[in-house]
């Protein structure tokens, strides 16, 4: 078994990377982000609230396994639902709950345990799993991924402004990075790759180059 820690910053092209590592290397993909998305996604929509304790009470009742590449959340298939700029503001306030980020990190161990995975996130490389045979660190100018988030929502044919997805990144990047758990920061064994002026095949190909002796 092979496991991969891709971690960065909102925007840093991460997903887009590690979906086609997994893709090409024929093993699975897991979204750290999508867990946290959807933890506060079924508490914000569902539930109408982000209370720390209410969620603390009731988060043993939400039940959320994968199928195929989807998660099934209370026997309900969640996606679409969590890819707007609110599910993500909503995944920022629960990820600081320390149990949801141990559910969430029991879950991606658990699979892990089982197969060969290429997670990405925030903290898989430091404390998901320190002992993933490989870690990248993937970072990008703010202002880069303020530019490939807006581009991304106008292809989808959204109404969007510039300058508030800018200053969105810039808040959610403080948020994850001055948190006391398990903040988004660069395990000391991680490769760091800078992707402001890449495209995404090189950092596909950079990213490869390391594995493919191995694998
Ligand atoms: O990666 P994505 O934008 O989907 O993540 C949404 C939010 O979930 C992040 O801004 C971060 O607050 C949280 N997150 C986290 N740890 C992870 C993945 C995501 O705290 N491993």
């Amino acid at each position: 078994m092979i496991h991969i820690a891709i971690d960065g910053p909102a925007g840093s092209g991460k997903s887009t990377i590690a979906k086609k590592v997994a893709n090409k290397l024929n093993i699975k993909y897991l979204d750290s982000g999508a867990l946290y998305r959807i933890i506060g996604y079924f508490f914000k929509e569902k539930k109408n609230t982000l209370d720390e304790n209410t969620i603390k009470e009731t988060l043993d009742k939400l039940s959320i396994s994968l199928k195929d590449d989807f998660y099934i959340v209370n026997g309900e298939k969640i996606d679409k639902q969590i890819r707007t700029a609110n599910s993500g503001n909503y995944a920022s306030t629960v990820a600081k709950i320390p149990e949801v980020r141990e559910k969430v990190n029991l879950i991606l161990r658990n699979i892990s345990e089982k197969m060969s995975t290429v997670i990405d996130g925030r903290d898989i490389g430091t404390v998901v799993l320190p002992n993933a045979e490989y870690k990248f660190f993937l970072t990008a100018s703010a202002e880069e991924r303020a530019k490939r988030r807006f581009n991304e929502l106008i292809e989808k044919g959204e109404d969007v402004n510039y300058n508030l997805i800018l200053k969105e990144i810039k808040e959610r990047d403080f948020n994850d990075t001055t948190r006391n758990i398990a903040p988004l920061k660069c395990a000391k064994d991680a490769i760091e790759i800078d992707t402001t002026s890449k495209n995404i095949d090189d950092v596909l190909k950079e990213i490869l180059n390391y594995i493919d002796g191995d694998f």
